[in-house]
Parts: C-alpha cells; structure tokens; sequence
C-alpha cells in the first residue's frame, strides 16, 4: 500500500506470511520477558525509545486506542490522538495534506476510518509508515491478535478450521486474507446477501485456504477449531431490523457451539452485544478466550510498530 519507503501496514498482505509469523513470534517473546512488569512501564530494551506514533480516529474505538498507545509506551516511544471531530480534518482539511504535515512531526500514523480509499491516500501521501487501525474494508491489527490468540491456545495454523458466523464484514476480510497467507480453511455462514466481498474470498483461495460460503450456520460449525463472529451493525451502518432478523439463526449460542470440536475457541473482536451475535453462555463460558484476545492486540501491535519502523 502506497508510495515511498515506508513500511505501511494497510493489510496483512503488506508484510506478507513470513513477516507476520515472525511479528507473531516475536509477540510472544516480549509478552513472557516482560510478564509482572506494570503495564505502562517499558520492555528492557526499549527499542522505539524517543518515537512517536499519531493516532487518528475518525470513528469511535476503546481497544485500538487503548492497546496501541499501551504498547508504544511498552516499546519505550509515546503517541499523541487526533479525533476527526476535533482536528482540521473535521473542517476538511485534506488527508493528503494532514499526511504530509504529520509525516514531518510523528514517526509513525495509525488510522481509523470509514472509506479504505483514505487509507490508501494517507499512505500514498506519507513518508512514514501507515498503519490500518480499521476501516469499512478490513481490520488487519485485529486478526494478527486473533492469530496470535489461537497460536497461544495450542492450536496451528495451518489446516486449522475457522468458522465465522453472522456479517461478512471488514473483520472477516482480514480472516480471509490470513486463511489465504497461512493456509487455514474458513466457514463463512451468513444470511444471503450479507457473504464478504468476493475480492477477499478469491484471495484466500487463491493462497490455498478453502472457503465455504454457507446459510447453515449447524453444517459450518461442525467440527470446527475456531468460532468467531463480530457485531451485526458495524459503525457507520443503519441499526436496521430486518438485517437484525436476518442474522438471527447465526447467533453463536451453545447448541451452535456443541457442534465444534470439544476443545473449540470462541473469539469475537469485541465489542460485543451479547443476546445479539453471541449467548450469555457461550461468551461467558469455558471456550471464550475474547478477553485474551483484547489484550493480545497490545503484543501483536507492538510487532506491527516494530515491523513498520524497521525492527523486526
Ligand atoms: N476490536 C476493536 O477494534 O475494538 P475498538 O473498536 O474498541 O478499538
Ligand atoms: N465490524 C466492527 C468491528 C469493530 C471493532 C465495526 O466495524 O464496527
């Protein structure tokens, strides 16, 4: 993504599978070193000591704000927040000029943003790495931790069976996108209508993975290693009845769940409307690792920083 030098992280094709293997690793590595440190204080080495990393929001965010100014500070660096409703961009200030001017101020910008094209002209218009905080496309920082939680679960990723269960939406292209760069297969079960981009289904095919598009949600389940599903009404989408309605036999409940294998995970991005995409039990119960995950896009995302800057 984008023009220059800089390592953009836009999605995870950008830093490739064996980039990425290596970031997760390398997550796991500074996650034990560190245990028992207080959160905010810095890893030993504090390789991005003296760097600063803007972040823009132009939607809202608990996790994404949270995690990476947590792990900028745990990588030895500090950030700084513009929100759209309170910078020039809200009084529309160009993206490409708010690149250049932050590329002469920060080393490095996290964008959070509805169109993925103002991803994509942030990167082209900045000489500092660009990383995908989420847009309506994808949500690359979300499934590195995904995977990162999955890999600490005792699972491998290679033939590993994901099934996804509700929206095809930004979150399940970046699953897609990783089933294609790590060869795992992916269960999609939607309401028709509501299937992922083709564009992302292609891609996974096209590295290896085996897509199933699928409306039963039981056959999707069965056997599988992974469960997952996200929110019915993305931001930015009309909270809208009938797609409620329509998504309603994909609620992850238990009786979906006791069609997985006995050791399956249930993993969701967060955050959650539990009674919606997810039961009480099965969010609360002995196969939600969701709150492992929340924590983990604090260790991936310092790979991500460290990728992007040069040091991994
Ligand atoms: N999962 C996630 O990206 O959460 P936030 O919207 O709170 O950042
Ligand atoms: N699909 C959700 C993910 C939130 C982290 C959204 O875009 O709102």
């Amino acid at each position: 993504m984008g023009g220059g030098l800089a390592r953009h992280f836009g999605a995870l094709g950008d830093a490739g599978a064996d980039a990425l293997a290596a970031m997760i690793n390398d997550a796991i590595d500074r996650k034990a070193a560190r245990a028992g440190r207080p959160r905010g204080a810095s890893d030993e080495d504090a390789p991005l000591a003296g760097h600063v990393l803007a972040m823009v929001f132009e939607k809202n965010s608990t996790r994404t704000r949270v995690s990476f100014d947590i792990a900028m500070r745990q990588l030895g660096g500090s950030v700084l927040v513009l929100d759209s409703g309170s910078s020039q961009l809200g009084r529309g200030e160009t993206i490409a000029d708010t690149a250049r001017v932050l590329s002469r101020m920060v080393d490095a910008i996290m964008l959070r943003t509805d169109d993925h094209a103002k991803l994509e002209e942030m990167a082209a218009h900045a000489s500092v790495p660009v990383i995908n905080g989420l847009t309506d496309l994808s949500h690359p920082c979300q499934i590195l931790a995904d995977l990162l939680t999955v890999i600490e679960h005792g699972k491998a990723l290679p033939g590993l069976e994901l099934a996804w269960f509700g929206d095809g939406n930004n979150v399940l292209h970046s699953i897609l996108e990783a089933a294609g760069l790590f060869k795992f297969n992916v269960r999609v079960a939607t309401p028709a209508g509501y299937e992922p981009d083709p564009a992302f289904v292609a891609l996974a095919r096209a590295g290896g993975a085996q897509v199933t598009l699928t409306q039963d949600a039981r056959a999707a389940a069965r056997g599988a290693d992974v469960i997952v599903t996200d929110t019915w009404i993305s931001m930015g989408q009309a909270d809208a009845a009938d797609k409620k309605a329509a998504m309603q036999p994909y609620q992850v409940n238990a009786a979906l769940m006791a069609e997985a294998k006995p050791d399956a995970l249930f993993l969701h991005c967060l955050p959650a409307h539990v009674g919606e995409e997810v039961s009480a039990e099965v969010f609360e119960g002995p196969h939600s690792v969701v709150f492992d995950e929340a924590e983990n896009r604090i260790h991936a995302q310092k790979s991500v920083l460290l990728w992007c800057l040069g040091r991994l």
